[in-house]
């Protein structure tokens, strides 16, 4: 097995994330190496692959655990507190020692992540992410939670996983609309951190000329997007990098990992969730830009460069025609990050670096909207 480990710490908790090929079939090992017990419980949705999962439970089972598995509806909509009573139901005779494991998307790893927190008051935890927007984002940080019909996450916890398991094997399945979501936080990471990335992704997904040698994003099958895991092992880094350093959210530094989400998620709000969360924030990153032009100095070449990765990536840059920009305009004003008429908005005034400014207003955002 070729794996790469990444540590992840702050205070008062510290993990590891595996990231390589084949690590689904190392799983019990892997967990039993950090927990006790010998009931786990695995969750998952409808969509995940059932051989992957029964990978993870027979791994498991060769371990000495004994298994439970809880299917849950794939989507959005399965992040609820319903969800969390009828999980805690299905698992009530494990005792405070078993562990829970998520396989599948941000879903299923906020879901789990949120049952682990609370169930027993708290178990142990294992993130198996299954996208690569999980992979890279959200099985990163030990933010879980569900949404209210008030507004998404609005219920939750922090709550560190023992482990997280990134196999990229697991990304075989996933259809390319769902690895295209993944690639927006990649893209992100890219512009707030990493300015070598960007230049790499650019050339490999064909807008420069080609760098010779493996293709690192392409590698495998030129017609897929299909990551390798020394890619997703760096975004790990850099988020791994932002978190440790502001796990509470209380120095700021956590905001830049926001880049591109206060349009994205008002245009997801917008849309009513009907466009995909990645979208949403590709959207959000040209506007991000646009305002950076204006309020950090970003020069309008660079701004087309992330523009024309972005296109190349298969993510969206102009907005689709059904959502009235006002709309976005309107969510954004809602959103509890307001203080006054400035919000705290992340700019990059360059490729690879960013900072969090104070002097962005409402104007700007609206005028940045208008050019979607
Ligand atoms: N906790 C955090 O810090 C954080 C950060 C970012 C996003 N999120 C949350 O993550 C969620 C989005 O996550 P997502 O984009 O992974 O969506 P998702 O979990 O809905 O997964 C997308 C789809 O892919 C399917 N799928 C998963 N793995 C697959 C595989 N290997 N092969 C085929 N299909 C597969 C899923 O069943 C689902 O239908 C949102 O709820 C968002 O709020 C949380
Ligand atoms: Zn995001």
């Amino acid at each position: 097995v070729n794996s790469e480990k990444v540590q992840i710490r702050g205070a008062g908790f510290c993990y590891e994330v595996c990231v390589g090929r084949g690590l689904i079939e190392q799983t019990g090992h892997l967990t039993r190496e950090k927990v006790g017990g010998h009931r786990a419980a695995i969750i998952t949705d409808s969509n995940v692959p059932r051989t992957l999962v029964k990978k993870v439970a027979s791994s498991l089972s060769k371990a000495g655990f004994q298994v439970t598995t809880v299917v849950v509806q794939p989507g959005e909509k399965s992040k609820s507190l319903a969800e969390i009573e009828r999980i805690c139901g299905e698992i009530s005779e494990l005792d405070r020692n078993s562990i829970l494991l998520g396989v599948g998307g941000g879903v299923v790893g906020d879901l789990s992540g949120f049952v682990a927190a609370v169930f027993h008051r708290g178990i142990s935890h294992v993130q198996i992410p299954t996208t690569l927007l999980a992979m890279v984002d959200s099985a990163i940080g030990g933010k879980t939670g569900v949404n209210l019909p008030a507004g998404k996450n609005l219920v939750g916890a922090i709550h560190h996983p023992s482990l997280v398991i990134a196999d990229v094997e697991a990304l075989v399945t996933l259809p390319l609309r769902e690895m295209r979501q993944g690639y927006a936080e990649i893209v992100k990471h890219a512009i707030i951190r990493d300015s070598e990335m960007f230049t790499l992704l650019s050339s490999r997904v064909g807008l420069r000329d080609p760098v010779e040698g493996t293709c690192k994003v392409r590698q495998g099958d030129s017609s897929t997007l299909t990551p390798n895991a020394e890619l997703i092992a760096h975004n790990i880094r850099i988020k791994a990098d932002i978190v440790s350093a502001d796990d509470r959210d209380v120095s700021g530094k956590r905001a830049l990992l926001n880049f591109g989400h206060t349009v994205g998620h008002g245009i997801e709000r917008a849309s009513d969730f009907r466009v995909p969360h990645g979208e949403c924030v590709s959207l959000g990153i040209v506007a991000a830009c646009e305002i950076s032009m204006k309020r950090a100095s970003l020069s309008r070449s660079q701004r087309d460069e992330v523009v024309a990765l972005l296109e190349n990536l298969g993510l969206p840059t102009r907005l689709p025609g059904e959502i009235p920009r006002e709309k976005i305009v309107e969510a954004i004003k809602h959103d509890k990050k307001f203080d006054g008429d400035n919000v705290r908005f992340a700019v990059t005034p360059q490729i690879g670096e960013a900072f969090v400014s104070r002097e962005v207003t409402m104007d700007d955002i609206r005028e940045a909207i208008a050019t979607l």
